[in-house]
């Protein structure tokens, strides 16, 4: 603006000097000076004015132009604000934006977290994406119309045309209310979220409990039943013997399976009484058993329980062995008398040939058949002779397993003759005898040996 003022001065200044000119030809061509003078003073005058004119039309022109200035630098103050309201309203857009992809993820995160809770669930996270998108691209549009404005619009701004910025201030507005709304809306889903997530907990639970209870209750079936199948097979809940059966309330005869201590559970057949239960070790009555078998099978036993038979010795020991036993011999003769003796007695085991040490003294004579030697009588059969008679097998001369010391005073496992007994000696010989009741020759109709403890005696 400076330059065309001074250009205007200029003018002014040539036109006063141009007019001066002419005036002072005039005045000489006169040839009348106070004419000339005066003449010029009007042209003075005249000059003035016009200057003065020109002085007020530049001053209005300046004025004028000062306030135009003013304006611009104004509005273009209001601009500046406008934009760097514009770039903070951005950013926040942007932070915000990213809070709520934050969100948006930690939803997603939550959503696979809990699977499958519910399809409508899904639908409304894939919706809340959706409209994402769309402010994605709301702000998209927003982000070029500042760059515009920034750029070349700015002209139009600086001329007091603000409806642009008003546009995208508007813009804010709503989108800010948008991502307000859509925040609400993510927490309520996640308020659903966090509902679902604790029924599911719940039922997780249940689910668990329900599985532990169904397993302790295996447990304990498994636990009764191993209790059940030991009660079967436990050692301490059988019977050592057949008086302990007794003890237990059995009264009646018959067989009964029976386990010693330290011993395989077998087979017996008890003999009760009033007393107490008797352990059958030996039983003759008809000779339907072959007893003149070898050391093995003494040592095991053979014959039928309900019949015949010899309970082995191994079993009588592990029977015996237990504590203070009684051997009760009985036997009955062609005339159906009975006849019984008891001993108190220890078996050995097999380290000393089952050898049997009669603990008392016999009162009588009948008991003398059997010896009573301190040492004890070590078992003897055909295939083992222990008997202590050095020429002779006792065993092999009778018959069967015996006791043996000398070879005359008893065999109850000779054999079996129905009376009247063979006429020839060494066959009688071979007999089942028990010298001090009938005779050495006399064929026994019935015997049977058996063991108690020897606590059955104070009852009789
Ligand atoms: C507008 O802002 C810029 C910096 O942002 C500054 O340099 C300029 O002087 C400001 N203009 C007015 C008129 O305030
Ligand atoms: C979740 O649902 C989809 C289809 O609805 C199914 O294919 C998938 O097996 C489900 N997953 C589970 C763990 O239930
Ligand atoms: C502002 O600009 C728009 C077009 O962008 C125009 O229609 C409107 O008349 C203008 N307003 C003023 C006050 O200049
Ligand atoms: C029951 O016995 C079996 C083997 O007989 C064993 O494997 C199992 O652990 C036992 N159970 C319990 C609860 O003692
Ligand atoms: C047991 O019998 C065998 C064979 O008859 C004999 O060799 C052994 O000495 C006997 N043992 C005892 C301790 O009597």
């Amino acid at each position: 603006m400076k330059v065309p003022l001074a250009n205007l001065l200029c003018i002014t200044v040539l036109a006063s000097s141009g007019t001066s000119f002419p005036l002072e030809r005039r005045g000489a061509a006169a040839g009348k000076e106070k004419r000339v003078q005066y003449a010029a003073w009007d042209d003075v005058n005249v000059l003035a004015h016009g200057l003065l004119q020109l002085g007020q039309g530049l001053k209005e022109h300046v004025d004028k132009t000062k306030g135009q200035v003013r304006d611009i630098t104004i509005k273009m103050k209001v601009f500046n604000v406008t934009v760097s309201e514009l770039g903070k309203l951005t950013q926040m857009l942007q932070e915000d934006s990213e809070a709520l992809k934050a969100k948006a993820q930690n939803l997603e995160e939550s959503e696979r977290l809990i699977l499958n809770v519910s399809t409508d669930l899904r639908e409304k996270t894939k919706e809340l994406l959706k409209d994402r998108q769309k402010d994605h691209e709301r702000m998209n549009k927003l982000e070029e119309k500042v760059d515009g404005l920034m750029q070349g619009e700015g002209l139009e701004a600086a001329n007091g045309n603000y409806s642009d910025a008003r546009i995208i201030q508007w813009m804010l507005e709503a989108q800010n209310k948008r991502i307000d709304d859509l925040v609400e809306r993510i927490k309520q889903q996640q308020e659903k979220l966090d509902k679902q997530n604790v029924r599911i907990r719940t039922l997780q639970n249940q689910i668990q409990m329900k599985k532990e209870l169904s397993s302790l209750k295996r447990k304990e079936d498994e636990v009764h039943l191993n209790a059940s199948s030991e009660q079967r097979d436990s050692p301490v809940a059988m019977a050592s013997d057949c008086h302990e059966l007794f003890l237990r309330g059995e009264t009646s005869s018959g067989l009964y399976t029976i386990q010693p201590i330290d011993s395989q559970p077998f087979e017996v057949f008890c003999e009760m009484t009033p007393e107490g239960g008797w352990t059958v070790i030996q039983r003759r009555q008809d000779g339907s058993v072959d007893f003149d078998q070898l050391w093995q099978a003494y040592q095991t036993g053979f014959g039928s329980l309900d019949g015949e038979f010899w309970l082995g010795l191994e079993k009588i020991h592990s029977v015996s062995r237990g504590g203070n036993y009684i051997l009760k011999v009985q036997f009955s003769d062609w005339r159906d008398e009975v006849q019984s003796i008891n001993y108190p007695f220890h078996l050995n085991g097999e380290e000393s040939n089952y050898s049997l040490r009669i603990l008392e003294r016999p009162a009588g004579n009948l008991e003398s058949s059997l010896s009573t030697e301190t040492s004890g009588v070590p078992f003897s059969t055909r295939d083992k002779d222990n008997d202590q008679k050095n020429d002779l097998n006792c065993a092999k001369q009778l018959s069967g397993g015996w006791w043996f010391s000398n070879c005359g005073r008893s065999n109850l496992n000779g054999r079996y003759f129905v009376t009247p007994a063979p006429k020839q000696r060494h066959q009688r010989k071979q007999g089942v005898f028990w010298k001090t009741w009938r005779g050495r020759y006399y064929p026994l109709k019935t015997t049977t040996m058996m063991i108690a403890p020897a606590e059955i005696e104070n009852k009789s």
